[in-house]
C-alpha cells in the first residue's frame, strides 16, 4: 500500500509532469507508451492490427487547467481520428475529459466532447470516455447524457472498487461499458479499499453486464478473471460479438496474442503522446513488478539523469509535506 500511495502522489506531481514532457520516453516508459507522435503511433497500431487485435488510442494528457491547451488536445484527438480513418486502422479513441477542459468549466469541455464525437461518427469510430478520479465521476456520467441525446458511439468505464459501482452498471445497461477495477486513490467513504473484495465486485459487475449490457470491454491483465469471465460466456451462451478483452499496450504481450489466437477478441489500450508521465507513475502503483521496466533501462543515461531529478523533486516534495501537515 506504502508503494502504491508513493507512486500514486507522484503521478500528480506538477513539477515532475513537466520535466517528463521534456524529457522523450523515459524511465522505461516507451515500453508501454506507443511512440509520441501520431506517425509512431499509426505504426504500433499497424502491427497490432497486423497480429489480430484492435486497439483504442489514448492521446495521453489530463487534469487541464488552461482553455486553449484544452483545445489543443482536442485538435490533436480530431487528427488522431482521422488518422485512424486514413490508414483503415482497426481502433476507437480513449480519451480523458479533464484532458477536454472539464475541471475548467462543463459546458466548454461538452462542446469540445460533442465535436469530437460527432467527427468519429461520420467515421464509425467509437469514443469511450475514460472514468478518472472520484471527483469527476458525476460530472462525467452527465456529460455521457448528453452525448447520448445525438450520438450511439459513446460510453464509458465502470470502477468495481467504487460503492456507487453497482448502481451505475444497472442504469447503463444501453451503453457500451468498460469495466475495470479502478487506478485512482480514493477513500475509504467511496471506494473498498480491500483487494479480494474489489476482485468480488469486478466479478459481479461484469457478469451482470454480460447478461444485461449492449457491449462489456472486460479491461484487466488478471488472468484469474479472464477465465472466470470465460467460463461465464459459455455457461450463458453470451456471443462474441457482445465482449472483448482489453489490455494495456506493452503489458501481457504474450497472453494477449494467445487469447487472440484461442479465437477471443482483444483489444489493446495504447496511450501515445508526451504526457505520459502520470499514465505511466498510476501503472508503477498497480503492479510494482512493473518497476522491472525502470530497471531495464538503467544504464540508459538519460534515465540515470530523470531518475536522479525525480528523486529529488521527490525528497523535496514528501519534506513540504512532513511540513505542511
Ligand atoms: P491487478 O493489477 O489487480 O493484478 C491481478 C493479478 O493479475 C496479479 O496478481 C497477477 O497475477 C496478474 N497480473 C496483473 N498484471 C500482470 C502483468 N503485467 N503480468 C503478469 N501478470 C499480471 N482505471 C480507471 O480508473 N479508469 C479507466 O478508465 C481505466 N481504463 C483502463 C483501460 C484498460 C484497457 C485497462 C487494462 C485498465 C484500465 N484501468 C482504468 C486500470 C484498472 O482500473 C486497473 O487499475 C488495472 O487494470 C490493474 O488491475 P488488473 O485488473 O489489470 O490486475
Amino acid at each position: 500500500m506504502l508503494i502504491k500511495n508513493f507512486f500514486l502522489n507522484l503521478s500528480q506531481n506538477q513539477l515532475l509532469i513537466k520535466m517528463a514532457e521534456n524529457y522523450g520516453l523515459a524511465l522505461g516508459a516507451k515500453n508501454v507508451v506507443g511512440g509520441t507522435t501520431v506517425t509512431e503511433m499509426v505504426e504500433h497500431v499497424k502491427a497490432l492490427n497486423e497480429a489480430g487485435l484492435t486497439a483504442t488510442v489514448d492521446r495521453l494528457g489530463e487534469f487541464v487547467t488552461e482553455r486553449d491547451v484544452a483545445i489543443r488536445f482536442k485538435s490533436e484527438i480530431l487528427e488522431v481520428i482521422e488518422a485512424i480513418h486514413t490508414n483503415k486502422l482497426n481502433a476507437h479513441i480513449s480519451l480523458k475529459p479533464t484532458q477536454l477542459g472539464l475541471g475548467i468549466d462543463k459546458d466548454f469541455c461538452l462542446e469540445n466532447l460533442k465535436e469530437i464525437v460527432s467527427a468519429a461518427e461520420n467515421h464509425n469510430i467509437f469514443i469511450n470516455m475514460d472514468m478518472e478520479d472520484y471527483p469527476n465521476i458525476e460530472t462525467t456520467y452527465e456529460l455521457l447524457g448528453q452525448l447520448k441525446k445525438e450520438h450511439n458511439n459513446v460510453g464509458t468505464v465502470i470502477q468495481a472498487y467504487l460503492y456507487r459501482a453497482e448502481k451505475d452498471v444497472f442504469k447503463h445497461e444501453g451503453t457500451r461499458m468498460r469495466i475495470v477495477k479502478g487506478a485512482y486513490k480514493e477513500p475509504e467513504d467511496v471506494a473498498l479499499q480491500d483487494k479480494k473484495e474489489i476482485d468480488r465486485n469486478f466479478r459481479r459487475l461484469i457478469e451482470h453486464h454480460l447478461l444485461h449490457g449492449e457491449f462489456t470491454s472486460i479491461a484487466t491483465h488478471d488472468h484469474h478473471v479472464i477465465n472466470d469471465t470465460l467460463q461465464f460466456v459459455e455457461k450463458h451462451n453470451i456471443p462474441k460479438e457482445k465482449y472483448e478483452f482489453q489490455m494495456l499496450y506493452g503489458f501481457r504481450r504474450d497472453y494477449q496474442l494467445k487469447l487472440v489466437q484461442e479465437g477471443h477478441a482483444v483489444c489493446t489500450y495504447v496511450p501515445f503522446g508526451t504526457d505520459w508521465y502520470g499514465y505511466f507513475m498510476r501503472r508503477l502503483a498497480e503492479r510494482p513488478q512493473n518497476i522491472n521496466l525502470v530497471l531495464k533501462q538503467a544504464f540508459n543515461r538519460k534515465t540515470k539523469i530523470a531518475l536522479g531529478a525525480a528523486g529529488g523533486a521527490v525528497l523535496l516534495s514528501q519534506l513540504v509535506k512532513k511540513r505542511s501537515s
